[in-house]
């Protein structure tokens, strides 16, 4: 994938014209033929036969999303009980569904062990939990010493990330395990989200290291992170090639010195669905501001959708590529403007063009009217997932462009009903003070 605006919908005047006159604005759209290439780019680049790629899918759970990647061939990696569930509905085994959760609960636990569901452990009073579950065999998370993402929020390593077993409690983990008769199968580590090749290679490294440890371990997973371009004038792609090869050489060297066949798992997300996600929404005014001395002025274009619909920006200063597109009934302006481009929430910082600090930022885009349809890629990947009813707006819709290119809605529009179902339930039922 070159980046996320290679999306084929992304530059599809017309079928984003006929979505949004159908189906009204505003509404996801995501490509399945995006989301069956990726799964098969990532297959291909790694030759290391004993493979198997989760999706980890916090990133885009969808049932029909999960449907596609379930019919690719990957597994599951879940946060949650509900992720576990949402899995196991679109047609996924237990077998093939693992669950890492920061939290958990003896219910839980007990919940998923029944069910055949291995738990990845994240901390040693984990590995005690499962014990008292009854449960036989884990994966650990390991927090190997260092992170790397996109941002400091996506790092998810090191002395100051929350995330996994200290790389130096290891041998303590362990111990615990076998006294709590638990057997230590897996290994895995995940240090952040967009994380570049070299971060990518020494984890590996550490990792396949600290297997040497763990005598029952015979599944090594490097988890997720793989880096997609959004702004193809910013960002690095993996070289996926290189990296596979890297993978696929140190696995067989790896299992030739133990002895042994080690499964590699590896489990990303962003890569799987960011490119194969767009965003539509309407113009719904053009407003601007004077300068003054703190500040220069902006002119804004609002539009009927906001960090409700991709919180990306406004938590991250994610950058997406935006383009507007005039509908049928007018002529698209040739002069271009600088914009700020924000969302309709009663909510400063709503903003689409935006920095990580907060900075408002302008894109030259040609001249905006009310009316004209905003696209925005790259919105596969944690933003339906991050969706909210912020300001009771009820919820897009979202629609799959099927691999034989017909639109299929996979989750119709929010309503009011929607955002009050649980307060109604709670009032009928009596609310317990
Ligand atoms: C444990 C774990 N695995 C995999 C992923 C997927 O990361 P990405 O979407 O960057 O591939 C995440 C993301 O937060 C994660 O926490």
């Amino acid at each position: 994938m070159a980046s996320v605006s290679d999306n084929e919908f992304y530059r599809n005047d017309e079928l984003i014209r006929e979505l949004a006159e159908q189906y009204n604005t505003p509404l996801y759209v995501f490509d399945e033929k995006n989301i069956r290439d990726r799964c098969k780019e990532l297959r291909s680049a790694i030759e290391y036969e004993n493979l198997q790629i989760r999706y980890a899918c916090k990133a885009l759970t969808l049932q029909a999303v999960l449907k596609v990647v379930l019919d690719e061939g990957l597994w599951i990696d879940a946060s949650s009980i509900n992720e576990v569930d949402r899995a196991l509905r679109a047609g996924f085994s237990p077998s093939q569904i693992y669950y890492t959760g920061e939290g958990a609960t003896l219910t839980v636990y007990q919940n998923l062990t029944k069910r055949g569901i291995l738990i990845n452990c994240t901390s040693i009073d984990q590995i005690k939990l499962l014990g008292q579950a009854s449960g036989a065999e884990c994966s650990i998370r390991l927090n190997p010493g260092e992170g790397h993402g996109a941002n400091t929020k996506t790092n998810t390593g090191g002395p100051s990330s929350k995330h996994g077993i200290y790389f130096d409690q290891i041998s303590d983990a362990l111990e615990i395990a076998s006294s709590n008769g638990v057997r230590i199968v897996g290994l895995h580590s995940h240090i952040g989200s967009g994380t570049d090749l070299s971060h990518w290679l020494r984890i590996k490294d550490k990792t396949l290291n600290i297997a040497r440890e763990l005598p029952d371990v015979h599944t090594i997973n490097l988890g997720g992170g793989l880096p997609v371009v959004y702004d193809p004038e910013e960002d690095q792609p993996m070289p996926l090639r290189q990296w596979g090869a890297a993978l696929s050489d140190s696995m067989r060297a790896f299992s030739k010195e133990m002895g042994r066949d080690f499964r590699l798992q590896i489990e990303p997300g962003r890569y799987i669905v960011a490119a194969s996600g767009v965003l539509l929404a309407e113009a719904q005014a053009v407003k601007e501001t004077s300068g003054d001395n703190t500040s220069p002025g902006y002119e804004y274009v609002i539009v009927n959708s906001g960090l409700n619909h991709n919180i990306r920006p406004s938590m991250y200063g994610s950058y997406h590529p935006i383009r507007f597109l005039a509908p049928q009934t007018r002529q698209q302006q040739d002069r271009t403007k600088s914009y700020v481009v924000a969302g309709y929430l009663c909510e400063s910082g709503d903003v689409f063009t935006v920095d990580e600090d907060g900075t408002l930022l302008t894109r030259e885009l040609p001249q905006v009217e009310v009316g004209d349809i905003m696209v925005m890629a790259g919105v596969g990947a944690y933003s339906h997932s991050m969706k909210s009813e912020y300001n009771s707006m009820n919820l897009p819709m979202s629609i799959l462009i099927q691999a034989n290119g017909q639109p299929k809605v996979i989750e119709r529009r929010g309503t009011l009903h929607d955002i009050m179902r649980r307060e109604v339930e709670a009032y009928n039922e009596g609310v317990d003070e």
